[in-house]
């Protein structure tokens, strides 16, 4: 039975994508630190982990941790990462020494001891703004909305003639624009890993996950994605903070369409490559607000739109997931409706600290929303 180690196991992705392999019968062996933003501070193993997975807990950065975890391993998920984009803004050393040292710790260990095959997670991050379509039909990459823009509420993309652009799919051959030192580091991630697996004859895959969603995601973590923060706000019976005026559009996919991304990457014969995973579809923010609301039984609490922005926010992107459809086989399952039902389930159990309004004070104070 082949063995497939996952860092950053006992996290949202790698908890689903443990479960996915153990079904399709592979061992599975997960390294984890346990952070606390993400367990509380007693750092138990996760109820939600599959029992039939080895948790091996200690840090990416810790080679001796990395080589134990490694032993055995036939292929290596590597999901293991600090993944607030604000957060990333002023913890950043934290996130260099998590993000790309613990990569370069990983990549030393996989130089003594190669795997057939590594996946890593990147992220749609590293595009900056998705490509749209001006009103002549041409295909653009739009820069950042310039501060003074943001400042004055004009949201909407436009053309240097102040004509709006119309967003349309993001495939994996947009050219990345980082604005943040998360998107840095996903991005040195996807290469770093890229370019050792082929000195080293290891075939790679990243895989560009869009917005995740769905259970097991850390409710008390106000730096994870926007359906678990305001979720954390509904059951604290709170509307949710809509930032500028909700109408950005993003791409919500489910969890475990990610995780079975996952398995098709790690069975997959081909290497070297990037892939979006995304439900292909957009939603706006507000939309997804007014949604989650609904199938937490709560359609009162309405989305509170705060014509508020944070610093590096894009405004649009969406996958176009076809490359992925073509060549791994990936085509998402869980309907979007479908994985609200399920979330509003699993959430009816769980008691949210709501610290989302705190984690915006802190960028707040450090001017990174205004
Ligand atoms: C970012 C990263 C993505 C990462 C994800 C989770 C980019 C382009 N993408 O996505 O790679 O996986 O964070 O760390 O940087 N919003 C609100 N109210 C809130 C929180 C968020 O309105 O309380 C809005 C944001 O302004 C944004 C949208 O919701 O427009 C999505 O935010 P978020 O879930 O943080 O993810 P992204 O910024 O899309």
């Amino acid at each position: 039975m082949a063995r497939v180690l996952i860092t950053g196991g006992a996290g949202f992705i790698g908890s689903h994508a443990a479960s996915a392999l153990l079904s399709a019968g592979y061992e599975v062996g997960l390294l984890d630190n346990l952070a606390p933003q993400v367990h509380g501070t007693e750092r138990h193993r996760p109820s939600y982990l599959n029992r039939d997975a080895e948790l091996i807990v200690g840090d990416i950065t810790d080679s001796l941790a990395v080589e134990r975890a490694l032993r055995g391993a036939d292929m290596v998920l590597h999901l293991a990462s600090c993944v607030g984009v604000g957060q990333s803004m002023y913890d950043i050393a934290a996130y260099v020494r998590t993000n790309e040292l613990g990569t370069a710790v990983l990549l030393e260990a996989l130089s003594r001891r190669p795997v057939e095959r590594l996946v890593v997670a990147s992220s749609m991050s590293i595009y900056g703004e998705g490509l749209c379509r001006s009103i002549d039909g041409l295909t653009l990459a739009p820069a950042e909305r310039p501060v003074a823009q943001l400042k004055q509420s004009q949201w909407e993309l436009t053309d240097e003639q102040g004509r709006l652009l119309d967003p349309i799919p993001t495939p994996e051959t947009k050219q990345p624009t980082l604005s943040s030192i998360y998107a840095l580091n996903k991005y040195a991630q996807e290469r770093m890993c890229l370019i050792m697996g082929k000195a080293y004859g290891i075939p790679v895959l990243a895989l560009r996950f869009f917005n995740v969603f769905g259970p097991h995601q850390a409710l008390s973590n106000p730096y994870t994605g926007v359906l678990a923060i305001f979720a954390a706000r509904l059951l604290n019976k709170r509307r949710p903070l809509v930032f500028e005026d909700g109408l950005q559009r993003r791409d919500f996919v489910h969890v475990q369409d990610v995780a079975r991304a996952c398995l098709l990457a790690l069975e997959s014969r081909h290497g070297d490559d990037v892939f979006n995973v995304g439900s292909g579809q957009s939603r706006t923010i507000q939309s997804v607000a007014c949604d989650l609301a609904r199938v937490m039984g709560r359609p009162d609490l309405t989305p509170d739109i705060t014509g508020k922005y944070r610093a590096g926010d894009i405004r649009h992107c969406f996958a176009d997931i076809e490359k992925g459809r073509g060549v791994l086989g990936f085509e998402p399952q869980v309907a979007f409706d479908d994985g609200l039902d399920e979330l509003a389930g699993y959430l009816a159990d769980q008691i949210a600290e709501d610290r989302a309004e705190k984690a915006t004070e802190e960028l707040l104070q450090r001017g990174l929303v205004a």
